[in-house]
């Protein structure tokens, strides 16, 4: 299992880095990218984005970014908010998956909500062929039942994993 690390975006330089970050064409109907995720972040401050690039040393291998604790009030006050740490994006550079990454990148996010308080970690994602549903619940996420803007939406309860 290859050692990963969550690194701040926090300069234009960082910035200008993680926006090479590229997922396989036939990946792109699954995830946003970068740049459409630094945009939503700054259009939708009640989701409280947190964002970070995933390294292996030197190399950046992916980026990840979350709702990182909202508020009871403003997620009873908008529906489309699943609850308060929910992972929004994740994705792998097409030349570094398959090799753990990917899982990594769910463990130090899971070690850093944790370090949080929360107490489970929501997700989402577009059902189709290659979609990412297969590696959310061999990591040990569960399908709520719930179906939100076409997306199954998935719970990680972190008091049972
Ligand atoms: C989904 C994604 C993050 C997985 O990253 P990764 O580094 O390749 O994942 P790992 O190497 O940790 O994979 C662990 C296991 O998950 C499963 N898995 C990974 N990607 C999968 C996929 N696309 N479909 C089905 N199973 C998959 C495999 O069983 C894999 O084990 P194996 O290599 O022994 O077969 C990566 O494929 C990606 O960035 N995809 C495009 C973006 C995306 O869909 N992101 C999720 C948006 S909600």
């Amino acid at each position: 299992m290859p050692d990963v690390r969550l690194r701040d975006i926090t300069t234009d330089e960082d910035r200008a880095v993680a926006l090479e970050l590229r997922v396989a064409p036939s990946q792109e109907a699954f995830v946003s990218g970068v740049a459409e995720s630094f945009d939503d972040a700054l259009r939708y401050p009640a989701a409280r984005a947190r964002y970070w690039s995933v390294h292996d040393g030197d190399e950046m291998v992916g980026f990840t970014m979350i709702s990182d604790g909202i508020p009871e009030d403003v997620l009873e006050a908008d529906p489309t908010l699943l609850g308060p740490f929910y992972l929004w994006r994740l994705l792998i550079d097409q030349r570094h998956q398959r090799r753990g990454y990917g899982t990594a990148t769910l463990d130090a996010v899971v070690e850093y909500v944790r370090s949080r308080g929360a107490a489970a970690l929501l997700t989402s994602y577009t059902t189709g062929e290659g979609s990412p549903g297969p590696f959310y619940e061999r990591y040990g996420f569960v399908p709520t039942g719930d179906i939100v803007e076409d997306e199954v939406v998935l719970l990680l309860d972190l008091a049972r994993s």
